[in-house]
């Protein structure tokens, strides 16, 4: 069966290492594994407890990228995935703290990825995301060092540890982002409550929401939401894993589109949360007993909310 037409506006590509990749990246680079069994890296994967316990096992497992050609790999293998699971369009986080402070240059980073999504079979554009628990300074000095590699991303986001780190921190890095003409969004919603949503929206003037899940408990939100069609990008299987929901058939995703809400399916992290977008579809479809018209409407919304020109938008629908 031919794949739904989405496009993909929040998965992070360190997310997609498959332990396949990763166990080949750390033979290749002689970087320690607990274990060099795939199947039981993998299995790992199944037992997160919340967003912190994933982010550990996710940045430890970094450390095996090291080379230009180690960020190609890892963007190309998710591009050709993505191609199957029906992505037209690609809008692909990438956290360039992180391998800073593993040693490599920003050049690497930057560049390897880049040179895969100019290879893509589909469309794509990276946007760069700052770790909100190293903090507003460190994401500043970050944005200035990408800034010499402007014209590879097309924005910035905001990831991490979402609780204790609110949007309201990082006002000024989004000024200086704005200034540059660069897209804006951020996680919020995710663990933290309405309030981080508001900031997002109000103080740093993001043009999308990542998770956002939690909105639904504040009805004036919801309201503002709904009236500024403000998309959601909202990732089902992550949140099951992370423990955000109890079971996919409580996901809010049906009542958010229900409500009104543009919200789009994402798959965030692929590799650790058990599925691409395709599975992130059709698991909400049977858990949360999805018509045709609110699949369509989802992959409607996915065009509407992405970045890419109204021509594209149009021809990719
Ligand atoms: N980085 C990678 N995945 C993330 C998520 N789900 N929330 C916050 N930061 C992340
Ligand atoms: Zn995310």
């Amino acid at each position: 069966m031919t794949p739904l037409p989405v496009a993909e506006l929040h998965v992070h590509v360190e997310g997609t290492l498959e332990a396949d990749l990763l166990v080949a990246l750390a033979r290749r680079n002689d970087v320690a594994l607990p274990t060099y069994d795939a199947a039981a890296l993998t299995e790992r994967y199944r037992h997160f407890t919340n967003l912190q316990s994933f982010l550990d096992v996710y940045y430890a497992n970094l450390a095996v990228l090291r080379e230009p050609t180690d960020f190609y790999d890892l963007m190309a293998a998710y591009l050709r995935r993505a191609e199957a699971a029906g992505v037209r369009r690609a809008e692909v986080f990438f956290d360039p703290q992180t391998h800073l402070n593993n040693g490599i240059g920003f050049e690497a980073v930057i560049e390897g990825f880049a040179a895969a999504v100019a290879d893509a079979p589909i469309s794509a554009d990276l946007i760069l995301c700052f770790l909100r628990d190293l903090g507003p300074e460190a994401a500043e000095e970050t944005l200035r060092a990408a800034l010499k590699f402007r014209e590879h991303f097309i924005g910035v986001g905001l990831d991490s540890a979402e609780v204790g780190h609110p949007p309201r921190m990082f006002k000024r890095v989004y000024e200086i982002a704005s200034g540059e003409g660069l897209r804006k969004v951020a996680h919020a919603g995710e663990e933290a409550g309405p309030d981080y949503v508001w900031e997002a929206l109000d103080v740093l003037g993001v043009e999308r929401i990542d998770h956002g899940v939690r909105s639904l408990a504040d009805p004036e939100l919801v309201a503002r939401l709904r009236a500024d069609r403000v998309p959601l990008t909202v990732c089902p299987l992550s949140n099951l894993c992370l423990k955000g929901v109890g079971s996919l058939a409580e996901h809010p995703l049906k009542a958010m589109l229900d409500a009104g809400l543009l919200v789009t399916v994402n798959s965030d992290d692929p590799a650790y949360f058990g599925g691409h977008v395709d599975d992130n579809f059709a698991a909400v479809r049977a858990a949360l007993a999805l018509t045709d018209e609110d699949v369509r409407q989802l992959a409607l919304n996915s065009f509407e909310a992405s970045f890419a020109s109204r021509e594209d938008k149009d021809r990719w629908r």
